[in-house]
């Protein structure tokens, strides 16, 4: 499989980043943080996400965040919705491009989202109607897709199953997140393999968190597969609450460093990344996770 010649990252700091913040960031902060990656040369951003403030608190803001973030032509600013609740609140806001999610475990699904996988996908199906009627956008996700941290190894078929349930119910692209970051390349590989029997490749994209120090790799892994479109945060920040121990996305910075070697092109300015990256570490008072914007730090600032 030849390996793409230009990849589109899609940039999720600002949700998934920000949603595993032990504080609560303000708006103005997560507002600049988008600004300033939309400036990098960004075109796709998870902005925030309309689930439940009581059990995720750090999107609580998610209103004032669509209100006050810059929306430059060409750029789409995606939030999460779980539900139609969710999905009228985003559009109240002026959503256009939202992500539905769904776990490739019973255990993860119940713990995300309190319900079963088959009841995710019939919550699921009046949102992603809408969402085709309104001329939305609308991605889906696949958690735990190589392991669960409740139920350990996932079969590839069991996650080619859900990713499929996904696409018939008419998502436009398919997120498949190892979230836990427990995949490596050969799992992952043979993951992508099972989906790519059921779905389009084309259609799928990587979504690797960086527990384990994997994530690069499992990303190299799945562009090997032929996959085009990955989410990376910048800062490496992040990882999901319902998640026990879970870290960040495999950093923006990481990835595009990697690419531009690579001679693949994104589009994202590296340096302007890597001083976005150790702005948003500053006001969360650490350094960035990412191995790149540390060792450019001295470079880019
Ligand atoms: P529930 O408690 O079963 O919902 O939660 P419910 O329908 O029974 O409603 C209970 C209350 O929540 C009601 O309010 C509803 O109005 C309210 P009350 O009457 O008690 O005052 N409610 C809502 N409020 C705001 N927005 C909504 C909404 N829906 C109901 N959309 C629910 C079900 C799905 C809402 C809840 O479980 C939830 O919000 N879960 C979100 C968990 C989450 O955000 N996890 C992180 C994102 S996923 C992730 O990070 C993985 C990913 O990155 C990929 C990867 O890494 O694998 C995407
Ligand atoms: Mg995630």
């Amino acid at each position: 499989m030849a390996l793409p010649t230009r990849v589109t990252l899609w940039e999720a700091g600002p949700r998934d980043g920000l949603q595993n913040e032990p504080g609560v960031v303000s708006t103005e902060v997560k507002v600049e943080l988008i600004d300033r990656l939309v400036d990098c040369g960004v075109t796709h951003i998870e902005a925030t996400s309309f689930v439940s403030p009581k059990w995720v608190p750090q999107m609580g803001d998610h209103e004032a965040v669509m209100a006050q973030m810059k929306r430059r032509p060409g750029v789409t600013y995606q939030v999460l919705t779980p539900n139609m609740k969710g999905y009228e609140g985003a559009r109240a806001a002026g959503a256009e491009a939202i992500g539905v999610f769904a776990a490739a475990s019973e255990s993860f699904s119940k713990k995300n989202i309190n319900c079963s996988i088959e009841e995710s996908i019939e919550r699921f199906r009046p949102v992603v109607e809408a969402a085709k009627r309104d001329g939305v956008k609308v991605r889906g996700f696949v958690s735990v897709v190589v392991g669960c941290p409740f139920e350990g190894d996932i079969a590839p078929e069991q996650t080619a199953k859900v990713t499929k349930q996904l696409y018939d119910l008419g998502c436009d692209d398919i997120g498949l997140g190892d979230t836990i970051g427990v995949g490596t390349p050969a799992k992952v590989k043979r993951m992508i393999e099972a989906c790519a029997k059921l779905v389009p490749l084309e259609k799928l994209g990587g979504h690797f968190h960086d527990t384990y120090g994997q994530a690069l790799a499992n990303t190299l892994a799945a562009l090997e597969c032929g996959l085009a479109r990955h989410d990376a945060s910048v800062a490496g920040l992040g990882g999901c609450p319902y998640a026990p121990g879970a870290t960040g996305n495999v950093a923006t910075e990481d990835v595009v460093y990697m690419l531009d070697g690579m001679e693949i092109e994104t589009g994202i300015d590296l340096k302007k990344l890597v001083q976005t990256a150790w702005w948003i570490s500053d006001r969360l008072g650490r350094p960035p996770a990412s191995r790149v914007a540390r060792a450019l730090k001295s470079k880019c600032l």
